[in-house]
């Protein structure tokens, strides 16, 4: 058999096995698993994971905020974190300003991401669906970007239930997957107001603002609306067991929702944001970091598959400067502060050393969060996220026992720091492959800038409707003027 590459000896992890073979690569594709293989290349795979490359369904990679330009990450600086780190696909965000058509920034998004060494795609954030809007969505779906994102809070781009519902209806129209920040908006204005007042102003009270009801309540908003409408939905960075019940309700009830979390729920706690001389503004993200007693529900609901993704969430704000957490200033009440972290490159080393090494979770529902999950649920399934003849040779050759502490320098993307800085890690990757090639070794990027391909998403059945509607009336077609 004419393969041009074989990885000998490793032991091999699916989202539901773990079994000795070899993987045979032929061009950019996996050709066979089995024993005896053979090439004229081979990689010596021995006493290393054999793991699909991972796939970050939520990650800020060069992504235009209104008013701010782009961010510091760039597709470039952002793929070599993320190959170092053992990812080798992501999708980033189309942002749309409000009262302009998609079109033009959709072109500059797609300009922008032909920098990259990882494959990548994009879900299109839709912040204001006025009907020239929504006459653009099928354009969109068409270009190959099959998921909308809406956000129920944050001045400048939440919806409201209405809106959302219309956005939800383009996307049922068009066998589109909706992805949602759930946070209730006017109850985090209200009690910011209240904190704000009673001169509660310091990072943490970000925390206070938005506690785990505001996000459980528009969870089970957000999917009481999906319902209506019969679409499928994505919850994004749940952070605590609590959430996640709405969201394994949902699932009992046979709705087609799926759940998130991120690192940031499991290795950064709301103490975090209560460190001095502002360095809480590193760990401040919405929603907002948890107690440390609220993980263990965290892990129960990956483990039950309630929650079925782990992506970074990367966001690009640096620490100081103007697209920066300090841009009000230090002393800045918690409202002026950013929201977002850095975690493209320690997104996979994170849940393999707290989940994995730890005893939390066992190594397929590793590959199932971080690969598999996250590639089936946006379209990507028999291209990425798993080691199976015809899909992409996306591969991380990952070493269980190696541990280093995490630096922001070693992780080679260009935020000016890391909230993991200086924490002891085990589990890291040694070698990755992107397609069949060689991308990543001992944390030297061989990648070239450039070599990453869009990945355009056609249709597929999990991002149908499930058929139930409310009397049988699809309102999603009767009419397409709403507002
Ligand atoms: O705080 C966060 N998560 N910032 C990034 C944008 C978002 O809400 O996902
Ligand atoms: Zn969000
Ligand atoms: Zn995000
Ligand atoms: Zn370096």
């Amino acid at each position: 058999d004419d393969y041009d590459l074989v990885i000998r000896g490793g032991t091999v992890v699916s989202a539901t096995q773990v079994f000795r073979a070899d993987v045979a690569i032929r061009g950019e594709t996996i050709a066979a698993i089995g024993d005896g293989l053979r090439a004229p290349k081979e990689i010596d795979a021995g006493g290393l994971l054999v793991m699909p490359g991972g796939v970050d369904t939520h990650c800020h990679l060069d992504q235009v905020e209104p008013g701010m330009g782009y961010g510091a990450e760039n597709f470039f600086s952002g793929s070599q974190s993320a190959l170092r780190g053992g990812t080798t696909s992501a999708i980033s965000f189309v942002t749309q300003f409000k009262g302009e058509p998609i079109r033009e920034v959709l072109a500059e998004t797609l300009r922008r991401g032909r920098r990259s060494i990882i494959d990548y795609s994009f879900h299109q954030i839709i912040t204001d669906p006025s009907d020239e809007v929504i006459a653009e969505i099928p354009a969109v779906v068409a270009s190959g970007i099959r998921s909308l994102k809406v956000f129920l809070t944050y001045d400048g781009a939440r919806l409201d239930d209405r809106q959302y519902l219309k956005v939800l209806a383009a996307a049922r129209r068009e066998g589109a997957m909706t992805v949602v920040h759930c946070e209730n908006y006017d109850a985090i204005g209200w009690m910011t107001e209240q904190l704000l007042a009673a001169g509660l102003t310091a990072p943490k009270y970000h925390a206070w603002s938005r506690p785990k009801v505001v996000e459980r309540e528009a969870t089970y908003r957000a999917i009481a609306l999906a319902e209506l409408v019969d679409t499928p939905i994505q919850v994004f960075h749940v952070s605590c067991a609590e959430v996640a019940e709405e969201i394994a309700r949902a699932k009992l009830r046979g709705l087609k929702v799926w759940g998130e979390t991120c690192p940031q729920y499991f290795a950064i706690s709301a103490a975090d944001m209560a460190r001095e001389n502002f360095e809480g503004a590193k760990y401040m993200c919405s929603p907002a970091p948890r107690d440390v007693q609220d993980r263990e529900g965290l892990w129960e609901m990956m483990r039950r598959g309630v929650l079925d993704v782990v992506s970074s969430d990367h966001s690009a704000f640096n620490f100081t400067g103007a697209f920066a957490k300090d841009m009000n200033g230090r002393d800045a009440p918690f409202r002026d502060i950013p929201n977002g972290v850095p975690g493209v490159g320690t997104r996979m080393p994170l849940l393999f050393s707290e989940g994995v090494v730890k005893g939390k979770i066992d190594l397929p529902t590793f590959v199932g969060l971080t690969a598999t999950n996250p590639a089936r649920i946006f379209g990507l399934e028999g291209r990425k996220g798993a080691i199976v003849p015809g899909a992409d040779a996306d591969i991380v050759l990952w070493d269980a026992a190696k541990t280093r502490t995490v630096t922001n320098a070693d992780l080679h993307h260009a935020v000016d720091h890391t909230p993991y800085e200086g924490r002891e890690v085990t589990g890291w990757p040694v070698v990755t492959l992107r397609r069949g090639e060689v991308v990543m070794r001992d944390g030297e990027v061989t990648g070239a800038e450039g070599s990453g391909a869009f990945l355009a998403r056609g249709p597929y059945a999990i991002a149908t409707p499930t058929g139930h509607l409310p009397n049988g009336f699809d309102a999603s077609t009767a009419t397409l003027a709403t507002t």
